[in-house]
């Protein structure tokens, strides 16, 4: 479904990435693992559309969007939640919601995704009349990566969901992602925490310095030296 080859990609001054290959399968929940600052993040900008490829590319069900503007890979079916969630503090949980639907014309649809947000994270049901502004970052998470969904996307990007969230925030998160998954939702999930999320997924890659180093199923991973002297402190 999704395929880098060699990518190479990063900052006007300083290139990230070094010949990047990966794969997502449909259907599948992979996970792009590493330390902070190994170009995790320039990766999933990358494929969203908001960096350029420098060399190699990016294919989408068979297309190359390497080239693509954000508005045109999102319209192609594929959801970026990133980490800095970009909400609106000073509109409400359902209103955000919305906003994220911006560019869907049928409202029954609309509604029907709105349901399936609502079914996956009860706490924001509650809370649809709530400013976002005044949610805790647990349930802003939640809102961030529901409102990725309003448009319906068949491939989610999702940039370290886990960040800054207490313990039980955290299991809430994976839980929805993994529920996601169970509706035929394509995760390719950016993470730190690597034991919760080798757990989780199907697949991972681990990226260091821009390169990746290691890549298999969660549990090969799992029982790698590396990791679990890098990343497990086993
Ligand atoms: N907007 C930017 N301009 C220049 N350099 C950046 C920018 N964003 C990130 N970087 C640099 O790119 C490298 C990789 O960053 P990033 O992809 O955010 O890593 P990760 O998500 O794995 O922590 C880091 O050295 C970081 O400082
Ligand atoms: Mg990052």
């Amino acid at each position: 479904m999704l395929e880098l080859t060699n990518l190479e990609s990063g900052y006007e001054l300083l290139q990230v990435l070094w010949g990047v290959s990966l794969r997502v399968d449909e259907g599948e929940f992979v996970a792009l693992l590493g330390p902070n600052g190994a170009g995790k993040t320039t990766t999933l900008r990358t494929i969203a559309g908001f960096l350029s490829p420098i060399r190699g590319d990016v294919t989408f069900q068979g297309r190359s969007i390497g080239d693509a503007a954000p508005s045109a890979v999102s319209r192609m079916g594929i959801g970026f939640v990133s980490e800095t969630l970009n909400l609106f503090p000073a509109m409400t949980v359902h209103e955000n919601l919305l906003v994220g639907a911006y560019a869907v014309k049928d409202k029954r649809q609309i509604a029907a995704t709105r349901d399936l947000v609502f079914e996956l994270f009860p706490r924001l049901h509650e809370r649809r009349d709530q400013l976002a502004g005044t949610l805790s970052g647990g349930e802003r998470k939640m809102l961030a990566i529901g409102r990725g969904l309003m448009p319906s996307p068949s491939l989610l990007l999702v940039d370290e969901p886990s960040l800054g969230l207490a313990p039980m925030a955290t299991l809430a998160t994976f839980a929805a992602l993994k529920a996601l998954r169970e509706r035929g939702v394509t995760i390719l999930l950016v993470e730190q925490n690597v034991n919760t999320t080798l757990h989780l997924v199907d697949r991972a890659y681990v990226l260091e310095q821009g390169r990746i180093v290691l890549e298999g199923t969660g549990t090969e991973l799992l029982g790698n030296s590396h990791v679990q002297e890098a990343y497990l402190g086993i």
